[in-house]
């Protein structure tokens, strides 16, 4: 648990998004199986780098395990529609917030963990939006349900990220949130999660 309780200071996404995205949900479903994929690979990518952190590990494949049933559920939400799915069109949000990592370590793992905790936050706002506003009841319950996991998601990266630098995780939290709230102003809306 984290040591004393966080808001995350994410910015409002831009109403307009929410309008763009319904307008296309096929699109959105599409964009978001891989961002489900890429989530699991992203966690999965520490235990790469830090495989001596035994609870790091364990979290985050744990995590990794949830992205991956979360790629089921979207692939058989794209199945019910009769829609295929595409090839990821890349992802200039999280490709952005990656360039703000540092290269050194400690630094670096501290970067990582807060990043990830950005996205999944991101995610989770725009996921409760559509679960909000999606007409068709199975597909809202579905998105409401994402939405509540990627808020525990970012709660782990959170977690993990205070243990590793105790000291300074909040200071560099809200550098990072800030950059990414400049990040996602500067981005086009489309139908996408990001
Ligand atoms: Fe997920
Ligand atoms: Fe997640």
């Amino acid at each position: 648990m984290l040591a004393t309780a966080l808001p995350l200071p994410l910015t409002a996404t831009r109403p307009a998004w929410l309008a763009v995205a319904l307008a296309d949900l096929d699109a959105v479903h599409q964009d978001h199986l891989h961002c489900e994929r890429k989530a699991a690979q992203s966690a999965l990518s520490l235990v790469r780098s830090y495989p001596d952190r035994a609870e790091l590990v364990l979290a985050v494949a744990r995590l990794a395990h949830e992205e991956t049933a979360h790629v089921v559920q979207v692939s058989q939400l794209l199945g019910r529609r009769g829609v295929d799915a595409t090839l990821d069109h890349g992802d200039e949000y999280a490709a952005a917030l990656r360039e703000l990592c540092r290269r050194r370590e400690p630094e670096r793992l501290l970067d990582r963990l807060l990043v990830f905790a950005l996205i999944e936050a991101r995610s989770a706002e725009r996921l409760a939006l559509l679960a909000g506003a999606i007409p068709d009841p199975a597909t809202a319950a579905l998105y409401k349900a994402l939405a509540a996991a990627e808020v525990r998601h970012r709660d782990t990266f959170l977690e993990l990220a205070e243990q590793a630098a105790p000291a300074t995780w909040r200071e560099r939290l809200a550098e990072l949130a800030r950059a990414e709230a400049a990040i996602v102003d500067a981005l086009p809306v489309r139908p996408r999660i990001h």
